[in-house]
């Protein structure tokens, strides 16, 4: 079992990045300036010392480039990339298989680590630190602690819950790197690069178009891109342009905002079923039949980023801005206001 668990989270990065639309390198990875600039320093700074890379912290909503970023560091390092997430490391052994079959300089990709378990996480701290392991070999009155030095390897953790990871974990990362949601502008060339990719022709207007109901994420983009692609394909001359992308779109009812059903349903919720809020995250994702952690990491990050909601220690609260969207009228002095 252990093996072939290891066996399934084994990859190069080449063999990853085969057939898709992940960038390989930083110098096709679009926005995030920021966080770019410093895992390139970090980058030579560890290649001029013949060292290992830092352990890296990687904290986003979901589809912005965490896993891709990860690989980028891989393959700029030129290390190994083994990669696995919280929720599949079940059992001390399973991280101890993992660690174990480490080689110095490669890149452990433990996606979704705020789902460790706790017990995980205990073993994970010595190794992360001290490049060490201290496993406990039989039970009862025989257990004994057995210390097992490990190469010395990169942490890569990534998560879309920055308040649910601990901070002895947290505090055990050399730089941790919030991602942002992507400008128009930045969307629009990942649009072009992916449909240059995927061989569909496409105009800047029409990837432009594409780019502004794509909630900021390089993930939808590229999945609405290859929407717009199929109904260029059947029903236009299959080529992109603004006017097919729009219809396209229009089809999977998206706004013009980029606003999916399951937002407009957050938004009418708030504003007519709660009166505009203050309501608590689960309340509202009863109300609109959604798993609350799913509303609270998808939905609403964006929702708050763009203006329509507020979060307040109350609870949500609707901005004016969802009223517009509802076609209402926002209330004068209403909670809108107020927060
Ligand atoms: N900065 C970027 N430039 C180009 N494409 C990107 C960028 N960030 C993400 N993508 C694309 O979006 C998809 C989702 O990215 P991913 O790294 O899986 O997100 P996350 O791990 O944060 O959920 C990738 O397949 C990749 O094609
Ligand atoms: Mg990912």
């Amino acid at each position: 079992m252990a093996e072939n668990f290891f066996q399934q989270t084994l990859q190069s990065p080449k063999n990853a990045f085969d057939f898709s639309l992940r960038p390989p390198l930083f110098s096709e990875f679009q926005g995030q300036a920021r966080v770019r600039e410093r895992l390139e320093l970090m980058v030579e700074a560890a290649k001029q010392r013949g060292d290992v890379l830092e352990h890296v912290l990687l904290i986003g909503p979901p589809g912005l480039g965490k896993t891709t970023l990860a690989f980028i560091l891989a393959n700029a390092m030129g290390s190994n990339i083994r990669s696995t997430s919280g929720p599949m490391i079940e059992k001390a052994g399973d991280l101890a298989g993992i660690l174990t079959n480490l080689e110095r300089g490669d890149i452990l990709f433990i996606d979704e680590i705020h789902r460790l378990q706790a017990s995980i996480e205990e073993y994970l701290y010595p190794a992360i630190e001290d490049f060490r392991l201290d496993i406990i070999i039989d039970q009862g009155p025989n257990a004994r602690s057995v210390r097992l030095n490990l190469p010395k390897f990169t942490l890569v953790g990534a998560t879309t819950r920055a308040g649910l990871i601990s901070s002895p974990l947290r505090s055990r990362f050399g730089m941790t790197n919030y991602l942002n949601y992507y400008g128009v502008q930045e969307l629009t060339q990942i649009v072009e690069r992916s449909a240059g990719l995927i061989q569909v022709e496409i105009n800047v207007e029409g990837a432009a178009e594409i780019a502004t109901r794509s909630r900021g994420t390089p993930r939808i983009a590229n999945n609405l891109l290859r929407w717009v692609r199929d109904y260029a394909q059947v029903r236009g001359s299959g080529k992109i342009d603004k006017e097919t992308a729009d219809r396209a779109l229009n089809m999977l009812d998206i706004d013009d905002d980029g606003l999916d059903e399951m937002d407009k349903r957050i938004l009418e919720a708030l504003v007519v079923r709660f009166q505009g809020g203050p309501v608590g995250i689960s309340s509202l994702a009863v109300a609109v039949g959604e798993d609350a952690g799913s509303v609270e990491e998808v939905n609403e990050p964006y929702l708050i980023q763009m203006g329509y909601i507020k979060r307040t220690p109350q609870g949500r609260v609707a901005m004016p801005k969802s009223y517009q969207k509802l076609g209402l009228a926002a209330p004068r002095d209403g909670q809108a206001e107020l927060f």
